[in-house]
């Protein structure tokens, strides 16, 4: 959450650092700020409460002209979405501080300052540490040391960029736990939460490793451990396009991202297939022996990673006949395990930088797992780099704070681990080849799929004016009811609720009345007639149904009159989760653009949840 970027060039630097933090937007957007040391070495900030181009728009009426600046987009923990409590922070008027995490001990590290005799302008946890740079600075002259001594009373996680009124061609980078990223130029040189802020400045990226500091300026980037040590880090080149982030010919990223899905199902599933096997290798070089000795498989992710995790569940159970356990991450991290023997930790992440997630990887790597998976569509995540086996889904880039087409390729992920861990424990090359045949048709089934987007709009229109709604599903289709649930909540601020079908009749038919929609997946599966059961139960309280099936001809009679139906294509059982998502995503997508929120950023939320 938050967004941070910086820029120290020879040109002015106030429009790179509002169009960065415009790609920045997606991890937090209820106020942004800039601060910059111009040329006669003044320290000018402005301030807004909205998203960044409420900034833009404030940044007219003043003069930023500046070739030295950090900029942040904010995503509220501590202290209300104001302008006091919007970055950057200042510390007599002499540095200025953007921060991205939460730091713990703020209370008494702000208490300690009071009495001082330092003021605190804000209710935020960050303020702190521009003060402690402060009186560090006193004590050293010297900026890297006090930002150094200063991080070092610091508990928790943060990335932190830093500028001085007497240093303006210069910004101090500290990576603890928070994602932070320095970008390359020629002659210029940048920081950022995220690469995609710098791609139309840049593709040579540094990625921060925790306890980094950082000194950029314009000539270079000099970086030091914790103990100053001077320390290289690996300069990579990203060969993404800086428009791969655009928005093209659709009104939100949340539809883009839908649509496609079936180019992301090819790119994620390309050179690791034949034509009946999964290929061996995918989970690298060393998975293979890992494989072969899995006796238990524990999966954790936070929202709709862990619904990709439910799903496997299923599939590594059926497929493998290997136990498995799926978890919340947050929950994880904070209980005793009782921990089985040979037990596969796998962790699903789009962002690979989910912090109750990424928190949860690193305990499992002090636990004695056999081995770690991250299953990321973010290659240079921290997630990727830390887990044993990383996967990533190529899905493309994803900006609408509500996960799609990295939800599909998780699922993809997820389906070839179930197949090669299956290997190992039957004979039976037979159903592998059929389900591999089966992935290979995937877009084209996907493609038709989202040709229905007409006929969910429909059902669309019927929900503007639903306060609640119910989504159903069983077997590997339970957790996409829960998927489907979180998707229209999130966007369409809808309350809704999933359940497996079976359960009704425990409580939640309680609820039906005929002003509730209950959506469900109906496939033409060994479950089909236990589905049809639980539907019936619904339309005997008057509920109003929803229903996406392969057999739409089982409804024609008298109870289903008034159902809703979308015909889905016939599909192997094992791929239904997989299919089944899209409506959902679609329906999601249609209520909220009717409904007139903020689809790709709605309130309360961010993309890349780095703080616990
Ligand atoms: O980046 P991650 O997949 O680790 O993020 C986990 C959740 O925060 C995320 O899936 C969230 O639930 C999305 N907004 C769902 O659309």
């Amino acid at each position: 959450m938050c967004g941070i970027v910086g820029a120290v060039a020879k040109r002015p630097v106030a429009k790179l650092l509002v169009d960065g933090l415009k790609k920045l937007e997606y991890r937090g957007y209820d106020s942004a700020g800039v601060a910059v040391v111009d040329g006669e070495c003044h320290l000018k900030r402005l301030r807004v409460v909205g998203k960044v181009r409420e900034l833009e728009h404030a940044m007219h009426a003043h003069s930023l002209l500046a070739h030295t600046g950090i900029a942040h987009t904010r995503w509220a923990t501590h202290g209300a979405p104001t302008e006091q409590n919007a970055h950057p922070f200042v510390s007599h008027d002499e540095f200025a501080l953007v921060h991205n995490g939460i730091i713990e001990n703020y209370v008494a590290l702000r208490e300690q300052l009071i009495h001082e005799g330092y003021q605190f302008h804000s209710e935020t946890d960050t303020e702190v540490a521009v003060h402690l740079i402060h009186r560090h600075f006193l004590q050293s002259n010297d900026l890297l040391t006090a930002v150094r001594n200063a991080t070092k009373e610091l508990k928790g996680a943060y990335a932190l960029g830093i500028i001085s009124k007497q240093h303006p061609h210069r910004i101090i980078a500290v990576r603890q736990g928070s994602p932070l990223v320095i970008g390359k130029g020629n002659g210029e040189n940048f920081i950022a939460s995220d690469p995609l802020a710098l791609l139309s400045l840049t593709h040579h990226f540094i990625y921060l490793e925790d306890n980094d500091i950082a000194d950029v300026t314009l000539n270079g980037v000099k970086i030091y451990n914790h103990d100053h040590h001077a320390i290289e880090r690996e300069q990579h080149t990203l060969s993404i396009a800086a428009n791969a982030a655009e928005r093209g010919k659709y009104r939100h990223y949340m539809k883009k991202e839908i649509m496609e899905q079936p180019e992301a199902i090819t790119s994620c599933l390309e050179s690791r297939l034949t034509q009946q096997h999964v290929l061996p290798a995918i989970f690298g070089p060393a998975s293979e022996a890992i494989f072969k000795q899995v006796e238990h498989v524990h999966l954790t992710a936070c929202g709709t990673s862990y619904h990709a995790a439910l799903v496997a569940r299923y599939w590594i159970e059926e497929l493998a006949n290997i136990p498995c356990t799926v978890e919340v991450a947050s929950e994880f991290r904070y209980r005793k395990i009782a921990q089985s023997k040979n037990s596969l930790f796998v962790t699903l992440s789009q962002s690979g930088e989910t912090a109750d997630t990424l928190a949860a990887l690193r305990l499992a790597k002090t636990m004695g797992f056999l081995s770690t998976i991250a299953i990321c569509n973010v290659a240079e995540s921290a997630m990727m780099r830390e887990a044993d086996l990383p996967f990533l889904t190529r899905a493309g880039i994803e900006i609408g704070v509500a996960s799609t087409k990295a939800f599909l390729t998780q699922l993809l992920g997820l389906l070839l681990l179930a197949l090669l861990l299956r290997r190992n424990k039957t004979n039976d090359p037979a159903l592998e080849a059929e389900v591999v045949g089966e992935l290979q048709q995937l877009p084209s089934l996907v493609q038709k799929i989202l040709q229905q987007d007409m006929n969910i709009m429909q059902w669309a229109r019927t929900f503007t004016d639903k306060q609640h709604a119910v989504f159903l599903g069983r077997g590997n289709l339970f957790p996409i009811a829960l998927e489907g649930a979180l998707k229209m909540k999130e966007i369409s601020y809808i309350h809704t609720h999933g359940y497996p079908a079976g359960e009704l009749k425990h409580g939640p038919l309680a609820l039906i009345d005929s002003h509730l929609p209950v959506i469900t997946t109906v496939p033409n599966d060994a479950l089909f007639e236990k589905n049809v059961s639980n539907l019936q139960e619904v339309r005997a309280r008057g509920g109003k149904l929803y229903i996406l099936t392969d057999q739409p001809e089982a409804f024609t009679y008298e109870t289903f009159a008034d159902a809703q139906i979308v015909t889905m294509p016939s599909m192997h059982p094992l791929l239904t989760p997989i299919l089944y998502t899209i409506p959902l995503q679609l329906l999601a997508y249609h209520v909220a653009v009717l409904k007139g929120t903020d689809v790709d950023q709605p309130r309360n939320l961010a993309k890349s949840v780095t703080v616990e």
